[in-house]
């Protein structure tokens, strides 16, 4: 089933806040500060095998209704940075528009998950606009962590790891690694603008 009918006339609202949320992303790079905070943007709307399979396993029907209501991630926007300061500016930037509601921020740079994990990821009610009415979740993080994830994505997908405690292990390592040389990148890009 593809998604459009899986999702029916809503499809049309989720896709205008996918583009919503990607164009308040775009403005808030105009702003006048340093060009190229973002590096690029990836979005999706949930494939109804995916919300299906999250819903049976919440104990919740498997229903467009109930993956636009019940969960919070049916459209997703991903916003990649060069820095950690880049994805806080675009946080807060975005945490600061009108026509979005907070409805929960988890800070995962400042409390990295159990597994090395770090992004910055909110979920925004979208009170105004095209896409009035639906959920987007955000995730923001830097260029960096994203492969870093992208790696760490596929054991979820492996029934069985190999060498499983040495392969978390040594992703853990290296997250803490990225984040750190992160931090360093950073601080060389300030002594190179005399901040
Ligand atoms: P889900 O129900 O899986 O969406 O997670 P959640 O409701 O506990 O929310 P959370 O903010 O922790 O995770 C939301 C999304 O962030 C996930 O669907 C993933 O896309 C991403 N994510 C969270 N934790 C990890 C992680 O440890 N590794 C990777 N690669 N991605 C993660
Ligand atoms: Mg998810």
């Amino acid at each position: 089933m593809t998604a459009k009918e899986f999702y029916g006339t809503d499809w049309k609202t989720m896709d205008q806040a996918r583009n919503q949320v990607l164009q308040a992303v775009r403005a808030g790079q105009r702003r006048p500060r340093r060009p190229g905070a973002v590096l690029y943007t990836t979005s999706r709307i949930k494939s109804p095998e995916s919300a299906c399979r999250k819903l049976r396993q919440r104990g919740l029907p498997a229903t467009a209704q109930a993956a636009l209501t019940r969960i919070r991630d049916a459209v997703g926007v991903r916003v990649i940075c060069a820095f950690q300061d880049d994805v806080y500016q675009m946080a807060q930037y975005l945490e600061e528009r009108p026509e979005f509601a907070v409805l929960q921020t988890k800070d995962y740079i400042s409390r990295p998950k159990e597994n090395g994990y770090r992004s910055y990821h909110l979920i925004l009610g979208i009170l105004d606009g095209p896409g009035k009415g639906m959920t987007v979740e955000v995730q923001l993080r830097t260029i960096a962590i994203d492969c870093w994830a992208s790696l760490e994505h596929q054991i979820k997908y492996k029934r069985r790891v190999p060498h499983e405690h040495l392969v978390r292990e040594e992703l853990k390592r290296c997250a803490d690694e990225i984040a750190s040389v992160d931090l360093s990148m950073e601080t060389i890009r300030e002594l190179l603008n005399g901040a």
